[in-house]
């Protein structure tokens, strides 16, 4: 893989000029690929599809770094909206929300109120709500915020995205553990110096491994979030080994990447999770994409020539 794509990539997955430019021409870039549409009601269509085949969902209103009270308010909103769309089309679902779209850059304190809100919601609902995890300048806010808000609302209610590609996560995963927590392991999709982060991939994919197979064996839930069949395969050899039962951990896929994969897991019997975005923000999600497989640029350039 060309790293110098990769890095043009997530330097672009941080533009505001191009995220608003890509607003405005809305999913026409070749977004579709990765995301389920700009509505809730578009993506609780692609919900119930998935769910019909025995597949569940995490949604996620697209959305990232705001700078403003106003779209911090807009997000939270969304958020909730997204709940109780779930409750009205009867889906097999829970949310994903990332902390700087709820205002986490503007003030930590209103990103936890935001947070506070949409776990109410959900908790009333039934509801489960995970935070993904982002790039490491938000790393310890991210992991402060979460501590408090398992305190408050419990594993049930809440969770958490764990990057394998951190030196930190070890750590963090020792001092979760005694809450046994709902954790999602997943390799780290943004870019990161070698300083706090493995430059080499078959460290974080040994990392990676290390990191739930630790957590399985303290009791813990686990997301294992990863479209790497090898690592797959490692994960399901080891459960099998060490007798963790298939109610302890899922694997979970991004939406439009190996879906015939997770439907194969699913009907061996697995629990399977689809990554379902949607909104109008799309952009620095699918260029985050487009730096994992640079091949995947392909599909924009299709896109722009057609029609
Ligand atoms: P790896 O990159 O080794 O890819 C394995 C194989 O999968 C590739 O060979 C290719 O075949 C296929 N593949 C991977 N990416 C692809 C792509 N974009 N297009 C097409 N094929 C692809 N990251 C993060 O930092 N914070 C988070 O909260 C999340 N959340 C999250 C949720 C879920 C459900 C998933 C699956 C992933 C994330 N990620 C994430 C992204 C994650 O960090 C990572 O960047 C991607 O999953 C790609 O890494 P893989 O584990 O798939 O392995």
């Amino acid at each position: 893989m060309s790293t110098f794509m990769q890095n043009t990539f997530l330097y672009l997955s941080k533009s505001r000029l191009a995220n608003r430019l890509a607003r405005r021409y809305g999913l026409r870039l070749g977004a579709r690929r990765f995301v389920a549409g700009e509505t809730v009601e578009e993506a609780m269509v692609r919900v119930k599809a998935f769910n019909d085949r025995g597949i569940q969902a995490t949604v996620d209103h697209l959305g990232e770094f705001v700078t403003s009270r106003a779209e911090a308010e807009a997000a939270a909103a969304a958020a909730i909206e997204a709940l109780r769309a779930m409750d009205r089309a009867g889906v097999d679902a829970y949310l994903s929300v990332k902390l700087t779209q709820l205002g986490l850059d503007v003030d930590e304190a209103l990103a936890h109120a935001h947070m506070r809100r949409i776990l109410s919601e959900a908790k009333r609902r039934g509801r489960f709500v995970r935070i993904d995890i982002e790039d490491y300048a938000r790393n310890e806010a991210t992991f402060r915020l979460f501590r408090a808000l398992l305190d408050e609302f419990g594993p049930e209610t809440i969770g958490i995205a764990m990057q394998a590609y951190l030196y930190k996560s070890a750590d963090d995963l020792e001092a979760l553990l005694p809450d046994r927590p709902n954790i999602r392991f997943v390799k780290g999709a943004y870019k990161e110096p070698p300083s706090v982060a493995y430059p080499n991939k078959a460290d974080v994919d040994e990392n990676y491994f290390r990191l739930v197979a630790r957590h399985l064996s303290a009791g813990g839930y686990a997301a294992v979030a990863t479209h790497d069949e090898r690592l797959i395969e490692r994960v399901k050899a080891y459960v099998r080994e060490a007798g963790i039962p298939r109610e302890r951990f899922e694997f979970q896929m991004l939406y439009g990447i190996k879906e015939s994969l997770l439907e194969r897991l699913a009907r061996e019997g697995y629990t399977a999770r689809v990554y379902v975005p949607y909104g109008i923000d799309w952009y620095g999600y699918t260029m985050r994409r487009l730096a994992e497989r640079p091949e995947n640029a392909w599909f924009v350039l299709r896109s722009l020539f057609a029609r």
